[in-house]
This record gives C-alpha cells, structure tokens and sequence, in this order.
C-alpha cells in the first residue's frame, strides 16, 4: 500500500509525475486542483464558492478543501493507495492529513518535492495545454500531441488553463513561497521529505521517484520486521 504526496511550485511537474506514477502503481492519482476545475465546470456550489479563487489564483480557504479531501479519499479506489498532487498545500491542511492517517493507522511512505527553477515554471507554464475531458497534460515545446489541439488519449479539443495569465501566475508562485514552502519543514522534520531535480526530463524524474518509493517501501518493511 503506497501513499505519496507530490510537492512543488505551480508547473513543477505534479500533475504529471502522479499520473504517471499511479499508473505504474495501481493506485489513485488524486489531484486538488482537477477535482476543483471538475466541480467548477459542473457548477455545483463548491465550484462556484471556489472558482473566483482559482481565477485570482490564490488558495481555495481550507475549509472547503478539508471537506472536499476527506471525501474524496474515502472513496474505495483511495484504499489502494494513492499520490497526492496539489493537496496538501497548507500547514493546516497537512496537519488534517496527518490526523486522518493516524486515524486509520495508516502512514505516508514518502514526500517527493520537485525543484525546479522560476524562469523554468514560466515557460513550462505558457506552454502547457491539458484535456479537460481527461486531465491529460502536454507541452507544447516538448510534448506536443500527435494531433495539433487534439488530446492523444481521448480525442477531446485541448485548452490553456484560466489562471496561466502572466499576473494570475504570478499570484500563484508569491501564494506557493508564503503558504505552501513551509511544508518542506514540516516534512523534513517527519523525515518523509525527498528533495528531487525536476529539470531532468519527465522519464528520468520518475526513475528517481520510482527509486525513493522502493527505498522508504524496503526501510519500512525492515523497520516492521525489526
Ligand atoms: P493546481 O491545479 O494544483 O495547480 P498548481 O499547483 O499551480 O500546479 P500546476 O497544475 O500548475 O502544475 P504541476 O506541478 O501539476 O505541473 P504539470 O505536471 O502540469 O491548483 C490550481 C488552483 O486550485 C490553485 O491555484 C488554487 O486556487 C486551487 N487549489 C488546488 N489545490 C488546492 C489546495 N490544496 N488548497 C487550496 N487551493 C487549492 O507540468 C507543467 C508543464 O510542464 C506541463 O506542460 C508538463 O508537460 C511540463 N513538464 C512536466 N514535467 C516536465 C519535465 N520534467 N521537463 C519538461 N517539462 C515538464
């Protein structure tokens, strides 16, 4: 059973390392942001409490996150495991984490961050185009659909997300620095935190994570045995 968080700057590459981890893993890819984006769409009222957030590009208040979350991972696929991308992003919010885990006696195995630098979220950012059918997340630069526009996966038209403006981006990273950096702390004192060069290539940053999970899953199953 595997339960990760993927921490990072907006564009640091969460989206796309949970994806492609729970699907090397078989387990829940479990994204804050595409749950709201999803809710926003359907117009139901969390959508429409959380949307002029998303569009000034500031946090969703935690309140309505906690509730969504708790709901959200107790649904039956959460029991196999899951990687958390976008959640938690507060001290507030990882510290409800932590009281559920406890709760259900369960433990994160580990806590990637991905690093990588300003100037690198920027382009990465006015480059991206996701599929709002399907959640799948390209590049324009380096990986481009087969099809211009058109989602690989399931054929829907892609688009450029609302808050990737230049000044919502930028409320996004000063939001990043002031609420979401002092978790790095806050899971180094856990020692759950693995600090992880996102720059590499999107193949070679999950070899490394691929290696950190088997590391903490290997130190773990020693631990129970000792
Ligand atoms: P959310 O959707 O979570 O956005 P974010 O954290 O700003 O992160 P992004 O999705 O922009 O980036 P990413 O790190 O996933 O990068 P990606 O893989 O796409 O949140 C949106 C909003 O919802 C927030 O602003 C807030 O309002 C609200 N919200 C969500 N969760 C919340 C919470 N817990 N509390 C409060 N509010 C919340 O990659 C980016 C691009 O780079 C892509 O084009 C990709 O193809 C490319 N790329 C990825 N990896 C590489 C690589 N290694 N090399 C080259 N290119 C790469």
């Amino acid at each position: 059973m595997m339960r990760i968080v993927l921490l990072g700057p907006p564009g640091s590459g969460k989206g796309t390392q949970a994806s492609a981890l729970a699907r090397r893993r078989g387990i829940a890819h479990i994204a804050s942001g595409d749950i709201l984006r999803g809710n926003v769409k359907e117009g139901t009222e969390l959508g429409r409490r959380a949307a002029p957030y998303m569009e000034r590009g500031e946090l969703v208040p935690d309140e309505l996150i906690l509730d969504m979350m708790a709901e959200r991972l107790a649904e039956p696929d959460a029991a196999e495991g899951y990687a958390l991308d976008g959640f938690p992003r507060t001290v507030a919010q990882a510290e409800a984490l932590d009281s559920r885990l406890l709760e259900m006696r369960q433990r994160l195995e580990a806590v990637i961050y991905l690093e990588v630098p300003e100037t690198e979220l920027l382009r990465r950012l006015s480059g991206r185009r996701i599929c709002p059918n399907c959640n799948a997340i390209y590049q324009l630069a380096t990986m481009a659909p087969k099809r211009e526009g058109i989602c690989d996966a399931c054929g829907a038209e892609l688009i450029q997300r609302k808050d990737e403006q230049p000044e919502v981006v930028r409320t996004r990273l000063q939001g990043y620095a002031r609420e979401t950096e002092p978790l790095l702390d806050y899971y180094r004192r856990t020692r759950l935190l693995h600090e992880v060069d996102g720059t590499i290539g999107v193949r070679s940053v999950l070899a490394e994570i691929d290696r950190i999970v088997k590391e903490s899953a290997a130190e773990a199953a020693g631990k129970r045995e000792a």
